[in-house]
């Protein structure tokens, strides 16, 4: 059995990971699940699904090496949210790559995303340079980090993820009510297609990845479940919902203004998403994602299973 060691497995990513490879018994696979808790109900639960649960923090190396002893190999994933700190993110993935070398893993895959500042540099004002030296800080810090694992030589494949769906449930991005009741799904994509992904389907592309092999080691595969505007976003939204949705298309500018903690690192994802549309759906192609993981839901089905989950303010 090839043991894979998954960060974040009471989480969206590694969580899809960790029950991917549990739902396979027979794939030649074992999950050991990382979590800075073991006695956690989500943890508990993941044990009495048949995960090894190991502890770990990916601020603290030691624990890292430690959690790694014995794997094959590893899914790596950072938490931006949680701090807000493009270096602090970069620190946590030096120390994995560092860690991932140490233990001699032979296939590591990292959740990564575009450094945005190759595709627009800081001198570039369409969009705000935020915090001294970043466009999109949770995307140019995970696409910074990929140099450690090459740097390292760590045997890597380069996941790059889309947009959850799942952020419609709970990171606020549900429809709301505007002022005359009407339910408005805020989007500043204008009529450009954003590459979005159930969560937890990155884990079950990633899995796909680790059953194929050494093969992908060294490539940047992106993933999607589908491709859609806007406009398409809140007419399947009407649909699943049985009351009409409308496209509210803000600028990027407007919704960095919105004021709510990390609104202009969103504003300049969604500006960088518009921008370089077709870059981006191109690297997140439907059919590789498909290959890899059979089971992609796509928007509308993803809607049919959890739209009541949706909180409709
Ligand atoms: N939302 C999106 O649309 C989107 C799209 C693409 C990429 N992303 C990226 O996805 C990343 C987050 O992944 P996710 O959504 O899978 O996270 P998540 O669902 O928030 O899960 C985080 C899990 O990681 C564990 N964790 C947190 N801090 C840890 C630490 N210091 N050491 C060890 N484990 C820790 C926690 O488990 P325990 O409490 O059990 O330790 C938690 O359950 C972010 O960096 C974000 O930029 C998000």
């Amino acid at each position: 059995m090839k043991t894979i060691a998954v960060f974040g497995a009471t989480g969206a990513q590694g969580g899809g990971l960790v029950r991917a490879i549990l739902a396979d018994p027979q794939g030649g696979f074992a999950a050991r699940a990382i979590t800075r808790d073991v006695n956690s109900e989500k943890a508990r639960e993941l044990a009495r699904l048949g995960a090894e649960v190991v502890a770990a923090d990916i601020d603290d190396e030691a624990s890292l090496l430690q959690a790694l002893r014995g794997a094959y190999g590893a899914y790596f994933v950072t938490f931006f949210w949680a701090h807000m700190s493009p270096e602090k993110e970069q620190a946590e993935a030096l120390a994995m790559a560092r860690a991932a070398k140490a233990a001699g893993l032979k296939h590591v895959i990292w959740s990564t995303l575009e450094d945005s500042r190759r595709f627009i540099p800081l001198s570039d004002d369409r969009m705000p340079t935020l915090m001294g030296k970043y466009k999109v800080p949770h995307f140019d810090a995970k696409g910074e980090a990929d140099r450690y694992f090459r740097d390292q030589g760590v045997p890597t494949t380069f996941l790059l993820t889309s947009f959850y769906w799942d952020n419609l449930i709970y990171f606020g991005m549900g429809p709301k009510r505007d002022a005359a009741g009407k339910l408005a799904f805020t989007l500043p994509m204008g009529d450009r297609k954003l590459p979005g992904i159930a969560a937890e389907d990155i884990g079950r592309c990633a899995y796909g990845i680790l059953k194929k092999g050494t093969s992908e080691i060294g490539k940047s595969i992106g993933i999607a479940g589908g491709h859609l505007t806007g406009a398409e976003m809140a007419a399947a939204l009407t649909k699943a919902l049985g009351q009409p949705v409308y496209h509210n298309a803000v600028t990027p500018a407007v919704y960095r203004s919105f004021g709510f903690p990390g609104a202009d690192d969103l504003g300049n994802m969604f500006q960088f998403n518009h921008d370089f549309a077709d870059d981006f759906c191109r690297v997140r192609d439907l059919g590789v994602s498909r290959a890899l993981n059979p089971a992609l839901q796509t928007f509308s089905a993803w809607l049919e299973k959890n739209k009541s989950r949706i909180p409709l303010e």
